[in-house]
């Protein structure tokens, strides 16, 4: 039985310290990939690890890589880790938490004078959020290789900026080659972002797998004319048209529950008042923890592009360019998780991710699993994202045990 204890006040003061780089007036946090804040939220990080004794690397992604010493270091580190980078409107603590409680349990063993046998390998992950640069999962996906680096240094934001030159502007280009990473077990803990646990009164969520994604981009083609001599028949309005197309979206995840369907980001041309818009550029996210739900999602919408094209005359070009499949947690690392909160008395549940999450991309080439904790009316990617300090210690709680077990295995 392990029941080793966090210091709740310090994860929560440095989560407090870490939320005023790019705090919002209404309480969250905006510190998007690779902006000014995200190099100042890295190199605080960077300063706390190294003090807690870590050392510390950055891979060719910028990937950021804190390791406390282990007795045996031709062992492989058991990892755990998340990210920086926030959502334009997010809040204090969705990734942010995973990479601090990941840092409290260095500090935690240090305090407790604790050896163990496998190094610990703390891992800030680059661009998790997708929003500045997409898709999202960028540095997990690099190294997992789900993603060639060449193509992600090459990934463009709404600006034109090339996410290489970013991460060189910002001083996180690093040496370290993104190949070769090994983990003998790797553990994310994030706040859930979703309403289950509170519902349950569940203090620990035991993630078994997340659910599968599908990203797209639309691009609609009308035609531009003026607004008030183009009579209403003679009209081929891009903006008209998109309005089906995210109805559809919305009825197909419905008819696919639990699905979900989101079309989040919209750019209209011109954008003028008085001009009939000419072309549409939106996103569309398709998710669902059944690949062949998501694969009859996925059909669906072909079927329902076709079908607005014919009745609008609006071309409509759909580029699928994300994918990944529903995925599976290692058995054992599920267990660790799970054993941790009964021992240490919280209780807990099952729960499948419905964000995307590095350690979805980790479990690619080690035994990975997560731990969720609630977070308030399970509202995330809003400045109102909230959590308490009890069940943010609860969940490091979870994740030192379940650490220092697998440590010594
Ligand atoms: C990222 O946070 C996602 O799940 O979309
Ligand atoms: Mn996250
Ligand atoms: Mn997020
Ligand atoms: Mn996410």
């Amino acid at each position: 039985m392990s029941t080793l204890k966090i210091n709740s006040d310090r994860l929560w003061d440095s989560l407090m310290e870490m939320a005023k780089i790019g705090g919002t007036e209404k309480g969250g946090c905006k510190r998007l990939a690779l902006t000014d804040l995200d190099k100042q939220g890295r190199e605080l990080y960077i300063k706390w690890a190294e003090e807690a004794g870590c050392s510390v690397k950055v891979d060719a992604i910028g990937n950021i890589m804190c390791t406390r010493p282990g007795e045996d270091m031709s062992l492989a580190p058991v990892g755990t880790g998340s990210h920086l980078d926030t959502q334009p409107t997010g809040g204090k603590f969705d990734g942010v938490f995973g990479v601090l409680a990941g840092l409290e349990v260095v500090r935690s063993l240090n305090d407790q004078n604790i050896k163990t046998k496998h190094p610990v390998e703390i891992s800030v992950w680059t661009n998790e959020e997708g929003s500045r640069f997409a898709p999202a999962m960028m540095g997990s996906g690099v190294v997992s290789g789900r993603f060639g680096l060449q193509e992600i240094l090459d990934t463009t934001d709404v600006d034109g900026l090339r996410l290489g030159d970013e991460l060189e502007r910002i001083g996180f280009a690093g040496e370290t080659p993104v190949t070769g990473r090994k983990f003998h077990a790797f553990f994310e803990t994030h706040i859930e972002q979703g309403p289950y646990l509170e519902a349950e009164n569940k203090q620990i969520g035991v993630v078994t797998g997340g659910q599968g994604q599908r990203w797209y981009n639309a691009t609609l083609l009308g035609r531009e004319s003026h607004a008030g001599t183009t009579p209403m028949h003679l009209r081929c309005d891009a903006l008209l048209a998109s309005t089906q197309l995210i109805q559809k979206v919305e009825d197909i995840a419905k008819a696919h529950a639990p699905g979900c369907g989101t079309v989040g980001f919209m750019q209209v041309v011109p954008n003028s008042r008085n001009t009939i818009p000419g072309k549409i550029e939106m996103s569309i996210d398709l998710r669902h923890p059944l690949d062949e739900e998501l694969s009859a999602m996925d059909k669906a919408l072909s079927e329902a592009i076709a079908e607005i094209e014919s009745a609008t005359g609006v071309a409509i070009q759909l580029d699928p360019f994300w994918y990944y499949e529903p995925i599976h947690f290692d058995e054992n690392c599920v267990n660790a998780v799970r054993k941790a909160a009964n021992d240490l008395g919280y209780s807990n549940m099952d729960i499948i991710a419905g964000a995307g999450h590095d350690a979805c991309y980790v479990s690619d080439f080690a035994p990975t699993s997560m731990i969720f904790t609630p977070c308030l009316n399970g509202i995330s990617h809003n400045e109102i994202e909230s959590t308490t300090q009890e069940e943010c210690e609860a969940g490091c709680s979870v994740l030192l045990n379940a650490i220092v077990t697998m440590a010594e295995q």
